[in-house]
């Protein structure tokens, strides 16, 4: 007894552990299992417990019937009357469902015809098919009132419709950005698109102009010298075309104008920032129109 009961504490204590995700987030280190994963576990851990748990109780409830039957029987032996059964939940349960006469009242509800010895029973409809018959009517009458008579509820020409209304917005966001070019971008210092830029350079560029534009097989972006312009026009056109038979891809054919123009701008806040190791200056010298222009004041 001592150890069952020691028996069931553990088990206790280990299912309150995987509950709560104690072991959980331990396995799922030594592992290396995803979250979803351990939970998926965890969950089915807990439904082998439940399916268990069940299956005892089903168990303990066939044994307890056995009990009362045989009770029941040896008290009516006692009192010397016959030992009539209860019906049983499922029985119950089906009559419930078919509302049928018992066989044994059957008469009771005959028809009159007889065809060739095929008689006729004039049964109630089983409740569960008149039920969803009523149901199927009331129904049948809200919709006819939602979709025909008041119009609240679009037919499907009016879905369809709606759905490409809304697939036509969806495409105009899309394509909001794609009309940016060379000869429209301008400088954002918007923390949001330097952001962005900063990732597709890290992702994209850092290979030849590497981490902090210092240069290595692509030219240095940080100084003023600039092989193909140095205007955010021209660092876009440059970024778009490429320069493909010095190595420059044509970063048009794989990035999206708006991925485009946010590289641009971050190049543009690289100018100046003299990295170590940048590479020699090429090209010629580029200096920002408002830098010259204060310069000429
Ligand atoms: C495979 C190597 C490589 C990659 C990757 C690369 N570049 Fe270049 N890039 C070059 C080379 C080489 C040049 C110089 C072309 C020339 O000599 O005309 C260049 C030139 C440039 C220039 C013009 C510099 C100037 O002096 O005019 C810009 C701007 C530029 N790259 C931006 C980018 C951006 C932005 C990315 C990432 C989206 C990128 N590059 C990715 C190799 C690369």
């Amino acid at each position: 007894m001592h150890n069952i009961k020691k028996y069931i504490k553990g088990l206790g204590l280990c299912l309150t552990l995987l509950l709560t995700g104690h072991v959980s987030s331990a396995q799922s280190e030594t592992l290396n299992l995803s979250n979803e994963e351990t939970s998926m576990i965890v969950i089915s851990l807990v439904l082998v417990v439940m399916v268990l748990v069940l299956l005892v109780a089903f168990y303990l409830l066939t044994i307890l019937r056995v009990m009362v039957r045989e009770d029941g029987i040896r008290r009516a032996k006692e009192k010397g009357i016959e030992y009539v059964e209860e019906p049983s939940m499922w029985s119950k349960f089906y009559a419930g469902l078919t509302d049928a006469v018992p066989i044994e009242e059957e008469a009771t509800v005959e028809l009159d015809h007889n065809y060739d010895g095929i008689r006729e029973l004039d049964n109630h409809l089983p409740p569960w098919w008149t039920y969803m018959f009523y149901a199927s009517i009331v129904f049948a009458v809200i919709y006819m009132f939602m979709y025909h008579v008041s119009g609240s509820l679009p037919l499907q020409t009016e879905e369809y419709e709606i759905a490409m209304a809304e697939a036509q917005a969806n495409r105009a966001v899309a394509d909001e950005g794609s009309s940016i070019d060379e000869s429209n971008i301008v400088f954002s210092n918007d923390p949001a698109v330097l952001a962005s830029g900063k990732t597709v350079y890290e992702r994209n560029c850092v290979a030849c102009h590497k981490a902090g534009g210092e240069g290595g097989i692509g030219p240095n972006l940080t100084d003023e010298y600039w092989l193909h312009g140095g205007s955010i026009q021209d660092i876009y056109n440059t970024i778009k075309n490429g320069v493909p038979d010095k190595g420059m891809i044509a970063w048009g054919d794989v990035l999206s104008p708006t991925k485009m123009n946010d590289v641009s701008s971050y190049i543009e806040t690289l100018k100046g920032t003299n990295p170590p190791n940048a590479k020699a200056p090429q090209g010629e010298l580029y200096k920002e129109k408002a830098i010259e222009e204060a310069v000429a004041e």
